[in-house]
């Protein structure tokens, strides 16, 4: 009898049409590129068009990585999506809408809530459902309009993200080379302070005091944030590797998180990895949250650099708090 591993079967991404520089938020607010630079790394975001919604952008990324598995929609048995700036509030889910645009109906479809962490969260949920036999073909899609929840008059937060989607079909193998060997995802809430977005509170007329006024865009304790950050993803990769006996250089492709380039090179310095390992896109695409990673993998795969086999080792870090990181074998035959 075979075994039955998930597998990464494609990858793609969207990059919205407009392109912010560092100088464009100079007329907005009082800040540089030397700042921006200089404390993440970042030179441009990309931000969707007034007219696009997150689902337009997960649609994009979805309908690429169905054609590059070699599939047709019609092939998909489930859509999900992890998103922090959904199309709506609470309802429909923008997995919901992102399967009608892609022409799959009457199948599964729903979102997560895993913030940046929300890539691995995803292969994990994916890799269960397959090693499971519950299903052939799973879309999975980070997509982000983070403009649309940013407060750009508040310049701790708003130069940090932009918008972006990225997507892969994850599918069966009986091949270990073409196996994701190991998806580990943790969460911890008592940090629910460093890092959220508050929801406007209805209370019925006669109970009181009134919740307070709190607006819907992100807020970040950076600073503790990053100290957190650097700890974790550091830990995080011990730890994977250690459980399968790897050590650094028997990865090809270190993909962390895209939040702050310090954050990455203290990570990347502390583990002994080599520049050619680490993949870097914070610097043109700065922190596109869920949509981070696979926009990252999409990256080196349209550069030519990834190739059939290599080994990714991904590693995120984000809101909640929640942490992950994974073991994935490429199976694109390029
Ligand atoms: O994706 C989820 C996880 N998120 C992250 O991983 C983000 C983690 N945190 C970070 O990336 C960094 O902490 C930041 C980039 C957010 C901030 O960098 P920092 O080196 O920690 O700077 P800081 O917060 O200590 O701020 C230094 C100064 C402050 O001024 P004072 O109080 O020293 O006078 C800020 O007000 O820089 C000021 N500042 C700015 N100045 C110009 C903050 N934002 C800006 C800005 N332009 N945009």
């Amino acid at each position: 009898m075979h075994h039955t591993y998930a597998s990464l079967k494609s990858i793609a991404a969207y990059i919205p049409p407009h392109c912010v520089s560092n100088t464009d938020f100079e007329k907005i607010i009082d800040t540089s590129d030397e700042w921006i630079t200089e404390r993440t790394g970042i030179k441009t975001r990309y931000f969707a068009d007034a007219s696009q919604t997150t689902s337009d952008l997960a649609y994009e990324a979805g309908k690429v990585a169905i054609q590059r598995a070699g599939l047709t929609p019609q092939d998909i048995d489930i859509v999900i999506v992890s998103t922090l700036s959904g199309d709506y509030l609470s309802m429909p889910s923008t997995a919901c809408l992102t399967s009608f645009k892609l022409g799959i109906e009457n199948k599964p479809a729903f979102d997560i809530s895993a913030a940046c962490s929300g890539f691995i969260y995803l292969l994990g949920l994916a890799k269960s459902f397959i090693e499971s036999k519950t299903y052939k073909n799973i879309l999975i899609i980070g997509a982000e309009r983070i403009s649309s929840i940013l407060d750009f008059t508040d310049r701790n937060t708003c130069v940090l993200f932009g918008d972006g989607a990225g997507a892969c079909v994850i599918g069966a193998t009986n091949d270990p080379k073409e196996a994701i060997l190991e998806v580990d995802i943790c969460a911890n809430g008592r940090y629910e302070n460093l890092l959220y977005t508050p929801r406007q509170c209805t209370t019925f007329p006669q109970l009181t005091p009134k919740p307070p006024k709190r607006e819907s865009v992100v807020h970040m304790e950076g600073k503790e944030i990053f100290k957190l950050a650097v700890k974790t993803l550091t830990q995080n990769v011990n730890e994977i590797l250690a459980k399968h006996q790897l050590s650094a250089q028997d990865v090809n492709f270190f993909v962390p998180h895209q939040a702050n380039l310090r954050i990455i090179n203290a990570v990347g310095k502390q583990l002994n990895f080599t520049p050619e390992q680490i993949v870097l896109t914070v610097q043109k695409y700065s922190n596109t949250s869920a949509a981070s990673i696979p926009m990252a993998i999409n990256d080196i795969y349209e550069n030519s650099r990834l190739k059939y086999g290599d080994l990714m080792l991904l590693d995120a870090f984000g809101g909640g708090l929640t942490w992950g990181s994974a073991l994935v074998r490429f199976a694109l035959k390029n």
